[in-house]
C-alpha cells in the first residue's frame, strides 16, 4: 500500500465510511456539481438532486430524484454523472440511479427551491449598466407574460432610480390589507411594488444599503403579492456587490441578463454571468435590446452593431432569448405607462418581448 494511499484514508477514512476507499464523499459530490442539469447553467447538486451516495470498496453508488418526469433529462444526468464519476481516481464501479417521479407531481428542477409564499417563480432582470434598457424589458416582460395568461407581479429593486411607476403607469399607493400587508396596486394586470409608490415625488433616497436589504426584504414579506405564477424582479444597474446581496435576499430562480450590442462586446454580459453563477442563480438567458431600427421605408439600420448579445450568449454557453429593435414607441410609451406590449402586441418590438416571454414560460414550468 504505498503512502498516499494510507494518508488519505487516514483523513478521509472516517467520512468515506470504509478504510480501504481512497475516494470520498466529498469527492463525489464535487465531481457531481460538474454535472449540469440539461438546459440549465446550473448543476445538479445544487438543485438539491442528489439523495445518496454510497462508497464500498471503490464501488460508488448515487441515487438521484429528478423532481420533473422527463426521460430525456433523466438519461442525460445519469450518462454525464457516470462519466465524472468514473474518472476519480479510486473509483472502479459506478451506478446511478435517477429516479423520476410519478406524473402529477412538480415538473421542474425548481421545485425544490424554497420561496415567497404563493409566488410560484421569482425571476431578476439585471444588466451590466444603466440605461440598456433593463426597466423597459421587466415591464414588457412582466406584461407579456401576463398576455399569456400568467398571474404576474413586478417588484422595482432599482431604489436609487425606480422608474417602474412612471413605466407601468401606476399612481396610486399601496393600500394595507386588514392583517396589515401591503397591497400592490395593479397596472396593465400585473401587481407593481416600487420604492417609487412609497415616496412622495422628488424625494430623494439616501439610504445605506443595510435598509436597502430591509426595505427589499418587506417587499417579498410584507407585500400582498399571493397566487403569482411569475414575479419579475427589476434590480439595479451593474453587477458589483450590491446586486449580488440582493440577489441572495431574493429567492431567485432564474436570472435574464439584458444587453445592448455593443455593450455585449464589452465583458459586460460575462460579468452578470459571473454574478449569477456565484449566488447559483441559473441564468435563464440574455436579451438583446436596441437591437436594430427599422426606417419608416421598412429598411434594417443596425446603430449599435448587431448580433453582439447572441454571439456572446453561444460563447458563454447560455441561451440567447431574443432581441428588440429601437423603436420610438416603446420610449414614448415608457413615458406615458404604456409598454409596448399592451398598446402594439402585433409590431415587431412586442412581438420579440411576447417570443421571449414564451420561452420564459417554457422554460419554468
Ligand atoms: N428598444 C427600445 N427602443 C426605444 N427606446 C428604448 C428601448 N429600450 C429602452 N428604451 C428607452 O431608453 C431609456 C432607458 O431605458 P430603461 O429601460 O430605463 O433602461 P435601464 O433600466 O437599463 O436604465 C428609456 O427612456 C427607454 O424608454
Ligand atoms: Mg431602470
Amino acid at each position: 500500500m504505498d503512502t498516499l494511499f494510507v494518508f488519505r484514508n487516514l483523513v478521509f477514512g472516517r467520512e468515506a465510511g470504509n478504510l480501504v476507499d481512497v475516494v470520498t464523499q466529498t469527492e463525489i459530490q464535487n465531481a457531481l456539481k460538474t454535472v449540469k442539469y440539461p438546459g440549465y447553467s446550473r448543476d445538479i447538486v445544487s438543485f438539491w438532486l442528489v439523495k445518496e451516495i454510497s462508497i464500498s470498496n471503490g464501488a460508488v453508488s448515487v441515487t438521484m430524484q429528478l423532481t420533473s418526469a422527463n426521460p430525456e433529462a433523466a438519461q442525460r444526468i445519469k450518462a454525464d454523472a457516470e462519466c465524472v464519476l468514473k474518472a476519480l481516481p479510486g473509483v472502479n464501479q459506478v451506478h446511478v440511479e435517477v429516479r423520476q417521479p410519478a406524473t402529477g407531481q412538480p415538473a421542474n428542477p425548481f421545485s425544490n427551491q424554497k420561496g415567497v409564499p404563493g409566488v410560484k417563480r421569482i425571476i431578476a432582470i439585471a444588466s451590466g449598466k444603466g440605461g440598456v434598457g433593463k426597466s423597459t424589458v421587466s415591464v414588457n416582460l412582466a406584461c407579456a407574460l401576463e398576455h399569456l395568461g400568467a398571474r404576474v407581479g413586478l417588484l422595482d429593486c432599482d431604489i436609487y432610480g425606480p422608474s417602474i411607476p412612471l413605466m407601468m403607469g401606476v399612481h396610486e399607493k399601496p393600500t394595507i390589507s386588514a392583517e396589515s400587508r401591503l397591497v400592490p396596486p395593479v397596472a396593465h394586470g400585473v401587481k407593481v411594488m416600487s420604492i417609487g409608490l412609497l415616496l412622495a415625488d422628488d424625494q430623494p433616497v439616501i439610504w445605506r444599503g443595510p435598509m436597502i436589504a430591509k426595505t427589499i426584504d418587506q417587499f417579498l414579506t410584507a407585500v400582498e403579492w399571493s397566487n403569482l405564477d411569475f414575479l419579475l424582479v427589476d434590480l439595479p444597474p451593474g453587477t458589483g456587490d450590491a446586486q449580488l446581496s440582493l440577489c441572495q435576499t431574493v429567492p431567485l430562480d432564474g436570472g435574464v441578463i439584458v444587453t445592448t450590442p455593443q455593450e455585449a462586446s464589452l465583458g459586460v454580459v460575462r460579468k452578470g454571468i459571473a454574478m449569477f453563477n456565484k449566488v447559483n442563480v441559473p441564468i435563464l438567458g440574455i436579451v438583446e435590446n436596441m437591437s436594430y431600427f427599422t426606417t419608416p421605408n421598412g429598411e434594417r439600420v443596425e446603430i449599435f452593431g448587431h448580433g453582439g448579445g447572441r454571439e456572446e450568449a453561444a460563447r458563454q454557453n447560455v441561451p440567447f432569448l431574443g432581441e428588440v429593435p429601437i423603436f420610438t414607441e416603446i420610449r414614448e410609451g415608457g413615458d406615458r405607462g404604456m409598454p409596448i406590449v399592451v398598446s402594439a402586441p402585433n409590431h415587431a418590438a412586442g412581438k420579440a418581448f411576447i417570443q421571449i416571454a414564451e420561452t420564459l414560460h417554457q422554460k419554468m414550468f
